[in-house]
């Protein structure tokens, strides 16, 4: 994975990110000329009514029950709320409305602690962490559209550039779409404190060009050549607990609780970003676990050295 520039709302690259920025502008733009004349009077009134050596020690002059000023202090500011309840309304109503086209596609994304799990459920895909998309240009718009769910507790599904912030709340569906106008790597992260490994919930959106995606779909969709070198890997994975929380396909694993590993080293970290994944860190990882992510909810799995080599070499020709 190629370091990524921290995600900023200023650099959107998908249509309801651009809306966002154009809301924050204005918003910013009517708080600065606020602040601007607030700030300006102070300043003038601390130099021209500062108290000079040649000043009486006399009050200034008491004001009560001024209807004009109370009135410009009350209405003013509710006018300005007001204008900025209507725009961000225009705003939110603008993205929101945005009708599904049919040929958009159509991500699940599942919020657990502490990972995100990844379904494309028209195309038959199950991965996790890492949503794979097409680019959209005029000519042929590619719009994705995500439904959020959560397994546990609430996350926040958040990747600045794309789209703005949704909660992903149990026993409640909410949706979110982009509509990502540049190739590349977009990073994002949970955004509502969800336990523990809160910090360790990251999140990447890589955009393709439609024909690189179409042969992403292609690989996802084809079960990983069974090597003979991982074959005792493969009956050891399939003889232990890992089957009950993992899915790999071609093996008795078909567990939902953690991440489906069919295309284990199609993605390039462990633990949602705990560490990238290689296989040093892959055998750490399953020795136990909480070396890099304390709280994750794997168990260190008390294999002996000559198991995790084998796991390991099975794990790694999951591409
Ligand atoms: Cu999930 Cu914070």
């Amino acid at each position: 994975m190629t370091p990524v520039p921290t995600p900023s709302i200023f650099a959107p690259v998908s249509t309801p990110a651009f809306a966002i920025r154009e809301l924050s502008f204005i918003v910013l733009a009517i708080t600065a000329a606020i602040f601007v004349i607030v700030g300006g009077f102070a300043v003038y009134t601390l130099i021209r009514f500062g108290r000079r050596p040649t000043n009486p020690e006399t009050e200034p002059a008491q004001v009560y029950g001024s209807k004009q000023i109370e009135l410009a202090w009350t209405v003013v500011p509710f006018l300005i709320v007001v204008v900025l309840f209507l725009v961000t309304a225009r705003y939110v109503w603008g993205i929101e409305r945005r009708a599904k086209p049919p040929d958009a596609l159509e991500i699940t994304v599942v919020g657990n602690q502490w990972w995100w799990e990844i379904r494309y459920p028209k195309l038959g895909i199950v991965t996790a962490n890492e949503i794979h998309v097409p680019v959209s240009d005029t000519a042929s718009p590619a719009l994705t559209f995500i439904t959020l769910e959560s397994v546990d507790v609430a996350h926040s599904f958040w990747v600045p550039q794309l789209a703005g912030k949704m909660d992903v709340i149990p026993n409640k569906t909410n949706r979110v779409w982009i509509e990502p106008l540049r190739v590349g790597t977009y990073v994002g992260q949970c955004a509502e404190y969800c336990g523990l490994q809160h910090a360790l919930m990251l999140l990447v959106v890589i955009v393709h060009p439609k024909d690189e995606f179409r042969r992403w779909v292609a690989t996802q969709q084809t079960a990983p050549a069974e090597a003979t070198a991982a074959r005792a890997g493969r009956e050891l994975f399939s003889s232990l607990a890992c089957i009950n929380c993992h899915s790999v396909q071609g093996t008795p694993g078909n567990g939902v609780f953690g991440p489906d590993l069919t295309h284990l080293m199609s993605r390039s970290t462990l633990g949602a970003g705990a560490a990238r994944n290689t296989p040093e860190n892959l055998r750490t990882w399953v020795k136990d676990p909480s070396a890099f992510k304390t709280g994750a909810l794997m168990p260190a799995m008390k294999l002996d050295d000559a198991q995790l080599d084998q796991l390991v070499a099975f794990l790694v020709t999951l591409r």
